[in-house]
């Protein structure tokens, strides 16, 4: 990486999701913490703060998880049309073993009790300040030079039970996080024909949808 440090619209174009280019290098305790810090400073509905980091790398737990996301990988491929199948066949879904190291991000819906400011109208708003925590460890990450690549190709009762997360607390996303020689420069999906990103034109409307 460079040695100057990139400005924050650098690092939103640097950002990618990770999944071959793990080197094996687990991360130092250092720069996770750093990653998880980032994390907690996110914005949050009522300043409810609404998840927890569950950081795993007993060996034989990522083993244990990477084998239950083939299998749903494989549900996956066998769902689909043939033509689809043959783009979807050589894209990798995750690096659970390679990186070294899982973040899973929770959210507990309780967390703030019953009157809480903003999610009154908008119950969804919890779940999205969790979207935003994992936003910001990943960006974070991506500054750092660190890869994170984001698998939810899990059944959710499995992952809770592995995990021993107690209800009514969801696990939202295990994020492999691991050392990369570098980032890809178009998203994996694009570059192997899957799904290309919009135009922003497109995703923009002035004054009504
Ligand atoms: C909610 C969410 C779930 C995702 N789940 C997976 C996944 O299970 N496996 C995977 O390979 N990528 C997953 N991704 C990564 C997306 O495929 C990726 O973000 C998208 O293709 C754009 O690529 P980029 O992140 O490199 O820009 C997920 C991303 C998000 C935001």
């Amino acid at each position: 990486m460079s040695e100057s440090t990139p400005s924050v619209y650098d690092v939103i174009g640097m950002r990618r999701d990770v999944r071959a280019e793990f080197t094996g290098q687990v991360v130092s305790h250092d720069v996770l913490g750093r990653l998880l810090g980032a994390a907690h400073s996110a914005p949050s509905v009522g300043n409810t703060q609404p998840w927890d980091f569950v950081v795993v790398r007993d060996r034989a737990t990522l083993a244990t998880f990477a084998a239950h996301v083939a299998e749903a990988r494989r549900r996956f491929a066998d769902s689909l049309p043939p033509e689809r199948k043959s783009t979807f066949d050589p894209i990798k879904i995750e690096g659970v073993e390679e990186s070294g190291t899982g973040v899973v991000v929770t959210y507990d819906p309780t967390r703030g009790g019953a009157h809480i400011l903003g999610r009154h109208t908008i119950d969804e708003t919890g779940l999205l300040s969790v979207g935003l925590a994992i936003e910001n460890l990943w960006l974070a990450a991506t500054a750092e030079g660190v890869g994170v690549g984001w698998v939810s190709f899990y059944d959710e009762q499995y992952l809770t039970e592995l995990l021993e997360i107690p209800a009514p607390v969801r696990p939202i996303a295990w994020l492999c996080v691991g050392e990369v020689e570098r980032f890809q420069e178009t998203p994996d999906l694009e570059r192997f024909g899957w799904r290309e990103r919009r135009p922003l034109a497109d995703a923009v409307h002035l004054e009504k949808f």
